[in-house]
């Protein structure tokens, strides 16, 4: 839940891209061929109809829920196209955060500066200075 709410809330992917093959009708819009079309995963993912009025707040307790819409998190993309490294990066992410949550109690450091920058994927653009304390020797 946690990774989720960390990839909904700044997902590495900033958007997918498509081109349409042929003249579209997409709900209201009519779209011509070869346009092509960017999502950005930040306006579904923070969008309140799809999350409630805290979308922009970290709370994790929220994928005990149903989501109410199945495109209302993309994380990973969606549909035939959907990330085939998915299970492999969110056992990476959950054995790294075991071992270090075994280990060290950590905390973000007072110099960290909240400034999120697009560079082929959304990364921390001065760094993610975290503090770390052994909890045992
Ligand atoms: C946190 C880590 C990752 C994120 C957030 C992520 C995200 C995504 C997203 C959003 C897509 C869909 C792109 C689209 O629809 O145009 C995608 C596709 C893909 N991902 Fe990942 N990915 C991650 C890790 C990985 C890893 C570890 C691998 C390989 C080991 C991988 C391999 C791929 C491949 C090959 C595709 C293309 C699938 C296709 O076109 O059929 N990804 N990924």
């Amino acid at each position: 839940m946690v990774l989720n709410e960390t990839l909904r809330l700044y997902s590495p992917a900033v958007t997918v891209t498509r081109q349409t093959l042929e003249d579209v009708q997409l709900g209201d819009l009519q779209i011509p061929a070869k346009t092509e079309l960017y999502l950005a995963f930040s306006t579904v993912h923070r969008d309140p109809e799809m999350w409630g009025e805290d979308a922009d707040e970290f709370n994790p307790a929220r994928f005990t829920k149903p989501r109410n819409h199945l495109a209302a998190f993309l994380g990973f993309g969606l549909g035939p196209k959907t990330c085939v490294g998915q299970n492999l990066a969110m056992v990476e992410a959950k054995v790294v955060l075991a071992m270090l949550v075994r280990r060290f109690t950590f905390e973000v450091s007072p110099s960290y500066v909240h400034a999120p920058i697009t560079l082929v994927t959304l990364q921390p653009q001065y760094g993610a200075p975290i503090i770390l304390r052994r909890t045992h020797i």
